[in-house]
């Protein structure tokens, strides 16, 4: 077998992540979370990365030996260092700022290395560089923005009314608003095709000539929520979101608004609130983004309780780690970042049903 075949055999998708029911105050209504926090690598960006490095070996940008390069910071460089480690790639990866051993060993430990810049905003041109110098390739996560195979694995566990996520290269919310137009990747019969509606747990869904609709939450700073709302491609806000994962200064290309059913302004106070609340209930040290794309859910439950209607919302957890609670956990990190999460707290517990 050729190298790009073995390639592609250990790219092949994963065992599909669980679906958490969690409890809602609103009868005929069912929220679940699709737990991406039990990927392998702790987080939706194994799916990113597993699409990245498909498309980089059947477009023949990555084969045996190629050295492989990426500028991003967080969970997507543990995830891309994992794939790396399967391929047998070396990996670099170009991270903003003074070097932080939080954030360089779990790459580390998997054979990456981790490069640190100043300014945060060199990391894409010195990425380039290293990739030009090495003779290998820049995955470039905003620039490839590849469509992954959440939508694909949800749509055959549950036809939900609506899926709500956030966005950070805009590639999850398209995939699904693709597939949930289109049907699954394989199939473009669409959702009513039999082997959704079979799917042996499928919560009753969308009827006949329906389809899921796709919701972004969006926290504070981000351009995508003004963006989408002004019909704006080019709409900027230039400042970072303080929610980590999610949320982006400007519009990205692969945030694919006509693609996008609603996309929903949270607090970032909110955010962090739900966040605590996934945990309690769950036990999961989730992110920040996991509670910003709950709160959100949330709205569109009360909408669906007041209309009387019934239903199912999917939320997706977008990763757990324990550095969390030394985050959005924890109470000096919220009280110096000014988020007031207690001023949410009411509101939660009333529509999850404590
Ligand atoms: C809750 C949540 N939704 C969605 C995303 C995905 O962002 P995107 O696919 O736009 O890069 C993330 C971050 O990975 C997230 O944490």
């Amino acid at each position: 077998m050729s190298w790009d075949l073995r390639a592609l055999d250990l790219l092949q998708a994963g065992d599909p992540t669980p679906l958490i029911e969690l409890p809602v105050a609103a009868p005929g209504v069912r929220l679940l979370a699709k737990d991406e926090s039990a990927q392998p690598t702790g987080s939706l960006r194994h799916r990113h990365a597993r699409a990245l490095f498909r498309q980089a070996v059947l477009d023949g940008l990555i084969t045996r030996g190629t050295p492989v390069v990426e500028a991003t910071g967080g969970n997507a460089a543990v995830a891309q260092a994992w794939f790396a480690r399967r391929l047998a790639l070396p990996y670099v990866v170009v991270m903003p700022g003074a070097r932080s051993e939080e954030r360089a060993r779990p790459v580390e430990e998997l054979g990456g290395e981790c490069r640190f810049v100043t300014p945060p905003l060199a990391i894409y041109d010195e990425a380039r560089e290293v990739a030009a110098e090495a003779g290998g390739h820049f995955l470039d996560q905003f620039g490839r923005a590849a469509e992954h195979d959440l939508a694909d694995e949800l749509f055959a566990q549950a036809r939900p009314d609506w899926v709500v996520v956030g966005a950070h290269t805009g590639a999850t919310s398209a995939t699904l608003g693709r597939r949930a137009r289109h049907g699954a990747a394989d199939d473009l019969g669409g959702l009513d095709a039999p082997d959704a509606s079979d799917a042996p747990d499928a919560p009753g869904g969308p009827g006949v000539g329906e389809r899921p609709r796709v919701a972004v939450a969006d926290p504070e700073n981000s351009a995508y929520f003004p963006g989408w709302t002004l019909d704006a491609p080019d709409y900027a806000t230039g400042m970072p979101s303080r929610i980590e994962g999610i949320g982006r200064p400007r519009m990205e290309a692969g945030f694919r608004p006509d693609l996008v059913d609603l996309v929903v302004p949270v607090p970032d106070a909110a955010g962090v609130a739900a966040a605590r609340r996934i945990r309690e209930v769950t036990g999961l040290a989730v992110g920040a983004s996991s509670g910003t794309a709950l709160w959100a859910a949330l709205e569109l439950v009360e909408r669906m309780r007041a209309k009387g209607e019934d239903g199912t919302v999917v939320s997706v957890i977008g990763d757990a780690h324990p550095r969390h609670l030394a985050t959005c956990h924890d109470d000096g990190w919220a009280a110096g970042k000014g988020l007031d999460w207690r001023a949410h707290r009411d509101e939660l517990l009333r529509r999850t049903g404590s």
